[in-house]
C-alpha cells in the first residue's frame, strides 16, 4: 500500500517535471542582459547602503570615512544595477529594438541581412518578422554569457516559436572572422556588441568585405553624453564611447556617409563603405 502511494507520488512528480520542461521549450526566451553582472552590482551596491547606515550610528573619523565611501559605492554600483534591472524589465521578454522597424531596411527587395552578435535573436527575429518584400536574416554569435540563456539552440528555438524559422539562419561565428563570402549582404547590423571587441578595425574590415557595393552598416550602442544614459547607468555612463569616438572609428576605417539618430540612451549609426 505504502509502496503504491510512493510510486503514485513519484509518477506525479515526473509528470510535473515533464510538463515544466515542455513549457520552457515552448516559450520564447530572449533572456536578460548581463544578469550575473547585475546581481554582483546589486550585492556590492547594497554594501554601500550598509556603510551609510553604519556611518549614521558612528561619529568622528569613522563617519568621515564610511559616509563618502558608502555614497560612492551606491553611485558606482547600485545605480547602474538598478538601471540594468529597469532596462531588463522593459526589454526582457520582448523583441524591442529601433532598427527592427526601420522602413529603409524592411522595404528592401529580398535583402540579405546579417546580425553580428545576434544573441538570443531580439533584433534578427524582430527584423525577420517585419520584412515586407522577402529576404533572409542571418545571425552569428560566439554566444558568450552576456545574456542569460545565450545559446545557438535558444535563438533557433525562438525563431521557430516566432514562425520565422524559414527566413532566418543562425550559426556560430566571430565578428573578427565572419564566416561568409565577399559582397554577400545588403545590410549588416551590430547592436551592443562592438564596444566589447578590442580589435574594432578588424571587425569593420570584415564588414566592408561582406557588404555589397552600396550596402549599409547599422551600429547601435549606448551613448555617453546623454541625460537618459546618465539616468540609466549613473556615473558608469562614462564607460560608454562618445559619438565622436564612433565617427572617427568609421572615418579611419573606410566608411563614409556616416550619420546617427538618437533614441534616449541609444545611438544608432549608419555608414556605407
Ligand atoms: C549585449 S549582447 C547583444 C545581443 C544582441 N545584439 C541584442 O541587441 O540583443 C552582446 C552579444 O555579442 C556577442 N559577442 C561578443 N563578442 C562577439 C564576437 N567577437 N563575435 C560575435 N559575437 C560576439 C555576445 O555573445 C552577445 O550575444
Amino acid at each position: 500500500m505504502k509502496k503504491k502511494k510512493n510510486r503514485d507520488r513519484s509518477d506525479e512528480k515526473m509528470k510535473y517535471e515533464k510538463e515544466e520542461i515542455e513549457e520552457t521549450e515552448n516559450k520564447v526566451e530572449y533572456g536578460w542582459y548581463l544578469k550575473n553582472v547585475m546581481f554582483i552590482l546589486i550585492l556590492i551596491g547594497t554594501s554601500g547602503i550598509g556603510m551609510i547606515i553604519l556611518s549614521i550610528s558612528f561619529g568622528g573619523l569613522l563617519r568621515l570615512i564610511l559616509l563618502p565611501s558608502g555614497i560612492a559605492i551606491v553611485l558606482m554600483f547600485l545605480w547602474p544595477a538598478l538601471g540594468l534591472l529597469t532596462m531588463n524589465l522593459i526589454t526582457g521578454k520582448n523583441i524591442s529594438h529601433p532598427t527592427i522597424s526601420f522602413p529603409e531596411i524592411l522595404n528592401l527587395e529580398s535583402p540579405k541581412i546579417l546580425d553580428i552578435g545576434c544573441g538570443t535573436g531580439r533584433v534578427a527575429i524582430g527584423m525577420a518578422k517585419n520584412l515586407k518584400n522577402g529576404g533572409h536574416i542571418y545571425g552569428i554569435d560566439i554566444f558568450d554569457r552576456s545574456i542569460s540563456n545565450n545559446a545557438l539552440e535558444t535563438v533557433k528555438r525562438n525563431a521557430k516559436l516566432e514562425n520565422v524559422e524559414k527566413k532566418t539562419t543562425f550559426q556560430y561565428g566571430s565578428a573578427t572572422d565572419i564566416p561568409f563570402e565577399d559582397n554577400f549582404f545588403d545590410v549588416v547590423n551590430i547592436s551592443y556588441v562592438l564596444h566589447e571587441i578590442r580589435d574594432k578595425p578588424q571587425v569593420l574590415s570584415e564588414i566592408i568585405r561582406i557588404l555589397k557595393l552600396g550596402g549599409t552598416l547599422y551600429l547601435t550602442e549606448l551613448q555617453r553624453a546623454s541625460i537618459s544614459t546618465l539616468l540609466l547607468m549613473g556615473p558608469m555612463c562614462m564607460t560608454c564611447k562618445s559619438k565622436k569616438f564612433w565617427y572617427e572609428l568609421f572615418d579611419d576605417n573606410g566608411f563614409k556617409q556616416i550619420k546617427h539618430v538618437e533614441k534616449g540612451p541609444i545611438v544608432i549609426f549608419t555608414a556605407i563603405p
